[in-house]
């Protein structure tokens, strides 16, 4: 499974990118503004950090503009996937960007009936958002395994990016159900490298390995 930092952070990006376990990155006009420098100037940031995968979401919210916005995008970058939100405008132009050739990642989806849609007009990737249906006391990862099912049983070849993750547990049953890509925070992405028994126990090897005796040095 393919794990992508969702930030536009360049700094977060280039420590995770430093490990080697990032494949790539995720935004949205939130998290771009939370960074509060111009669009252009971060996005050129994190494709030049030499990131595979980028996400970068369109604002326009009729056909002409997403087509506008996601033809300069596509542009832009080699690594941008164009993020278009799930609505009949969006439909229409994730169909016509796709049939160029340009990369789609369909956001904001909710049932797994949009993300049929999404497959349908030839999404790369299709992003449910579990954490916010687990706030609505709706279950997330049940979501991912209706998309799984669905995806399987008609052979679709776009790729689920599960987006909104809250928690490594997310992680967890996402790669359980066999999801192309998680994407998450910092924050989460670290706690999956952490185990209070890996630290404890690389506690005791130090404090062991003071009682081993030095060989003397010096001399020829
Ligand atoms: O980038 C989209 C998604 O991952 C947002 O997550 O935590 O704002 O629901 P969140």
């Amino acid at each position: 499974m393919k794990l992508f930092l969702d930030t536009a952070s360049v700094s977060e990006i280039r420590q995770m990118w430093a490990t080697g376990i990032l494949d790539g990155v995720t935004t949205n006009p939130s998290l771009v503004a939370k960074e509060g420098r111009p669009f252009e100037t971060v996005l050129r940031e994190i494709c030049e950090v030499g990131i595979p995968s980028v996400s970068a979401e369109v604002t326009a919210t009729e056909v002409d503009g997403m087509l506008a916005e996601g033809h300069r995008l596509a542009k832009f970058h080699p690594a941008i996937y164009v993020k278009i939100p799930m609505t009949v405008a969006g439909l229409e132009a994730t169909k016509r960007l796709s049939s160029e050739g340009i990369r789609v990642n369909m956001t904001l989806v909710f049932s797994a009936n949009q993300a049929l849609l999404a497959a349908k007009v030839g999404a790369s990737y299709v992003s449910p958002f579990i954490g916010r249906l687990d706030d609505q006391s709706q279950d997330g990862i049940e979501l991912v395994r209706d998309i799984r099912t669905i995806y399987g049983q008609y052979g679709f070849k776009t790729e689920i990016l599960v987006a909104s993750v809250r928690h490594p547990v997310h992680v967890l049953e996402a790669a359980k159900l066999g999801a192309d890509i998680a994407t998450m925070p910092m924050a989460v992405m670290e706690k999956l490298v952490q185990h209070p028994l890996t630290d404890l126990g690389l506690a005791k090897f130090l404090k062991d390995w003071q009682k081993v005796p030095h060989e003397k040095s010096g001399g020829a």
